[in-house]
């Protein structure tokens, strides 16, 4: 064996870059983070062979001085912090010191830079480690950096590269995280000289748009919140955008994307009552607070952190998403209280908007406009053709049209009851239009939220039965029965053994029908059985209680008068998450009037 030895520099660089720049994608983040710390407003990136060949990134920030080209190319080298103090509170992208070096490791880079007080710009090549003499370049202000070659002198890595096209997607996604991050700055992205991307600076609404595509603006609804030092804003979408793969998740602390498992957490458990757990939710979200509560320095590429007071940040997030996402008719309505008619922001407008989509895009009064224009002109764009100028009627109404019904005042957002369709839906008419509601869908949402109310609160009421139901149990069931008795009057069942594989059932939860009392009271056994009581109780329970909500709703073709469909509506109205069944499935739909005579071609 040798003796101890420093290692030369180079293959320090080198096995440095193993951890931070781990694909061609790795570049390009440290690349356009550095770019956004100079302060850019104007990013463009090139690649070739998904950028593996060739990743060339040029930007209009402050440059770097002659003298100071060959000192940012080594490791350790930075000019964002300081002291130990600068690290607890950094608010650059970069602070190690170490990408630009780890890239001249294991790549031919040549970096050129002007700064305003520069004549002309300055270039210099870093070639294993070698780094050049500064030779003049034309070079308008700013830095370009030229990646060739990645890992073309280690060549077991290289190895590990997979194929352009694969290379090329990573680069993609990094690309869009970042552009995310950053509406404000412009960022064009091309790939073996195709265009991919080409982004103006733009609202955060707009760049969301730009990235994921109208439809999850349309699905999502706002999130904002400020709460001591934490702010989150962004678009969670509804379950209707809901993916069967995580690929719509942005989540940014303080401007940099982030995978950390608090936050998952909390944003998965946000969406577990309106969620199918085998679909993923998909949301924007940028999480702010002040940097010295969270380390970013815990991971070399920076895609992890970890916060002070972790506990509070779950807390936030899925308090606040999960608030967003439930969002009860009741709090968008005006309700002329005296108290809701002093306070503006009680009652935000007139014609409060509460379709699915039009929740969806608001980030406060003023970008909620915007956002309205945003879906308009790209609707538009889309190829409506070309509307008349000055006309900015939205995507979907905002504004109602003027009635040609007299309606009593707008107290109600569902309306009223006109009649049923095909024993599914209930037809009513509102301010706006008409309502279709899916009965079934509605009804059970209601029962369920008043099950997991009353679950909260101890126990779910229970009614006598005049006349006990008996049935045939398994011996299995009856077992359960005995062994569970707290947890089934905590359900509101009372069951008690009749012989070996007979059951009584002697009350049942007030609010569930009776027709289905049997079937029901042997999924609930089943359910005890397989989980036992206390995962029913806790991880289970809102399997459990949306089972006994299905059974017990309304089911189709059941005749309903206008009292008891207005009473739906009602109900609806007060209950969260109503928009959902506990499905994901939307309960029901505004058509406004402004669809139906476009329907009709009316006012053309
Ligand atoms: N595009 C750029 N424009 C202006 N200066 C730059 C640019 N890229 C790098 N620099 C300068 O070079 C230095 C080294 O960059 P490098 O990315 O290696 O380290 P860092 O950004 O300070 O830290 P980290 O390793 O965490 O990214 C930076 O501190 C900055 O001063
Ligand atoms: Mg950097």
């Amino acid at each position: 064996m040798s003796s101890i030895h420093l290692l030369p520099d180079l293959l320090i660089n080198q096995i440095a870059a193993g951890e931070v720049i781990e694909r061609p994608a790795s570049a390009l983040k440290e690349l356009m983070e550095n770019s956004l710390d100079a302060g850019a407003t104007d990013i463009a990136v090139q690649l070739e062979g998904g950028g593996v060949k060739l990743l060339r990134i040029r930007d209009n920030g402050r440059g770097i001085a002659k003298d100071e080209l060959a000192l940012a190319l080594m490791r350790h080298a930075t000019s964002k912090i300081a002291s130990l103090d600068d690290l607890q509170r950094v608010a650059s992208m970069g602070f190690r010191g170490e990408a630009l070096a780890s890239m001249a490791a294991v790549a031919q880079l040549t970096l050129s830079s002007r700064t305003a007080e520069d004549a002309h710009g300055w270039k210099v090549e870093a070639i294993d480690g070698h780094i050049s003499e500064p030779i003049p370049s034309s070079q308008p202000q700013g830095t370009t950096i030229e990646l060739r070659e990645l890992y073309f002198n280690t060549p077991a890595r290289r190895k590990f590269l997979k194929t352009d096209s694969t290379e090329f997607a990573h680069c993609d996604e990094t690309f869009k995280r970042i552009a995310l991050s950053r509406p404000d700055v412009a960022f064009s992205l091309q790939h073996n000289g195709k265009t991919i991307w080409q982004l103006p600076a733009q609202t955060i609404v707009e760049r969301i748009a730009a990235i994921l595509g109208n439809d999850f603006g349309e699905a999502a609804v706002s999130v904002e919140r400020q709460a001591a030092n934490l702010s989150l804003q962004g678009l969670a979408a509804l379950p209707a955008y809901s993916r069967s793969s995580r690929d719509a998740q942005y989540f940014f602390v303080n401007g940099r994307f982030i995978r950390d498992k608090v936050a998952s957490h909390a944003l998965r458990q946000a969406y577990q009552d309106i969620l199918h757990h085998q679909r993923h939710p998909a949301f924007v979200l940028f999480l702010d607070m002040p940097p010295e509560q969270v380390d970013v320095n815990v991971h070399p590429a920076k895609s992890e952190v970890r916060f002070r007071e972790s506990q509070g940040i779950h807390q936030f997030l899925f308090h606040t998403v999960q608030e967003a996402l439930s969002s009860p008719m009741k709090d968008s309505v005006p309700q002329q209280t005296d108290a809701a008619a002093n306070d503006e922001s009680a009652a935000p407008s007139p014609h409060p908007s509460y379709t699915l989509q039009q929740q969806g895009i608001a980030f406060g009064a003023a970008q909620r406009q915007a956002t309205y224009r945003l879906w308009e002109t790209q609707t538009a764009e889309k190829g409506e053709g070309e509307r008349e100028k000055g006309k900015t009627e939205p995507a979907f109404d905002v504004t109602l049209p003027s009635s040609p019904f007299p309606l009593p005042a707008q107290e109600h957002p569902l309306g009223y009851a006109l009649g049923q369709l095909s024993g599914v839906y209930i037809l009513a008419q509102n301010a706006q239009g008409l309502i279709v509601v899916d009965m079934h869908a509605a009804h059970e949402r209601i029962v369920y939220e008043r099950l997991k109310a009353a679950l909260d609160n101890e126990r779910i009421a229970a009614q006598p039965l005049l006349i006990p139901v008996s049935f045939y149990a398994e011996p299995l069931d009856v077992a359960t029965v005995e062994a569970e008795q707290e947890t089934l009057h905590r359900l509101g069942f009372d069951l008690a053994p009749l012989s070996p594989t007979q059951l009584a059932l002697r009350a049942m939860p007030t609010m569930l029908k009776q027709s289905e009392a049997e079937t029901m009271a042997l999924e609930v056994l089943r359910e005890l059985r397989e989980y036992g009581a206390s995962r029913a109780l806790t991880e289970r329970r809102n399997e459990l209680l949306a089972t006994m909500a299905c059974h017990a709703s309304v089911r189709a073709n059941h005749a309903l008068s206008i009292t008891e469909m207005n009473a739906l509506l009602r109900e609806m109205e007060q209950t969260e998450r109503a928009d959902q069944c506990n499905h994901g499935r939307p309960t029901w739909f505004q058509m406004t009037m402004g669809d139906l005579d476009k329907m009709f071609m009316r006012g053309k």
